[in-house]
């Protein structure tokens, strides 16, 4: 097939009018699609979803784009890490079957000129602090999800946010895709696994871990009874705020729509943080009263 190499196992697609083709022909097969998007720079965390959608789908494939959409004019686009080789490698490794890796002109020709936007819940948090990113982000999964089709597609829940709105899009547009939301893979100490913890040096690393130790005191307060949002953020920010350089957010919100609480937490809580080392943002959660302390 033009545009479309295979490198180990995996069978490499640029185009995405190959990446529909493949799925319909897969689909009337009977087989079950699922599909991992990406930016790529893969890691432990990412080869989790991958897993995952083994599970749920026979063939399984992985987005790798570096969507320039989603980045400010200040943002790390350009020094992103881009390891296409690498990531391949471990796809092949993992038993994925297809990458689809188009370059940007094929994602957005000459007059590309949409924009998916969902108001509410993209708002707070890292679209005050990101503007546009959403913008971004629900373009590239609205085209990606229209090039697959039927199927079901793994995101990570470290970007707790981006889970949510590409929920509420989903369901919004009545996309043929069914959407699981995996748990966040942490190293041992706790760190969540991130493309971007690749620019700590091992001071910064150490320094990171003020993350973790936040929300850890923040759930072991929530589960002796602790409800009062501002206390909780208090006891979070006792240890993420002389680690970090800054924090963008350091926030406890409404679950599902990342609401401020009128008052009271209720009985599930997620505590959603932003913060700076150096040039490296750094981004976590832990929804309180659901998911194990890290
Ligand atoms: O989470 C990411 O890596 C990206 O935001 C995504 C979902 C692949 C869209 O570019």
């Amino acid at each position: 097939m033009a545009d479309a190499e295979v490198r180990g196992d995996v069978r490499v697609i640029h185009e995405p009018a190959d990446l529909r083709a493949a799925c319909r022909e897969a689909r009337a097969r009977g087989l079950r699609v699922g599909v991992v998007p990406t930016m790529g720079a893969l890691h432990e965390g990412h080869l989790a979803l991958v897993d995952e959608a083994r599970r749920r789908a026979d063939l399984v494939i992985v987005t790798i784009f570096v969507n320039p959409l989603q980045f400010g004019p200040n943002e790390d686009f350009s020094r992103y890490p881009r390891t296409l080789p690498e990531d391949l490698a471990q796809c092949s490794a993992r038993g994925v079957d297809v990458v689809f890796a188009p370059e940007r002109a094929a994602m957005y020709p000459e007059g590309f000129s949409s924009t998916v936007r969902v108001a509410g819940v993209s708002e707070p948090l890292e679209g005050v602090h990101r503007p546009g990113h959403f913008d971004g982000v629900t373009t590239v999964v609205a085209k990606l999800f229209g090039l697959v089709g039927e199927s079901t597609a793994i995101f990570g829940r470290k970007d707790y946010q981006q889970w949510k709105v590409i929920t509420r899009m989903t369901r919004d547009l009545d996309l043929p895709v069914d959407l699981v939301g995996h748990r966040t893979i942490r190293e041992p100490d706790g760190l969540a696994l991130s493309s971007r913890n690749r620019y700590l040096d091992a001071s910064e690393r150490q320094r990171a871990l003020g993350i973790v130790l936040g929300l850890r005191a923040a759930a072991a307060a929530f589960g002796a009874g602790e409800r009062d949002p501002s206390a909780l953020e208090r006891l979070a920010h006792a240890e993420i705020g002389p680690r970090f350089d800054s924090i963008d957010y350091l926030a406890l919100r409404h679950p599902e729509t990342l609401a401020p609480f009128d008052g009271q937490a209720r009985d599930r809580a997620v505590l959603v943080v932003a913060a700076r080392i150096g040039k490296t943002r750094l981004i976590d959660n832990l929804v309180l009263g659901e998911e194990p302390v890290p």
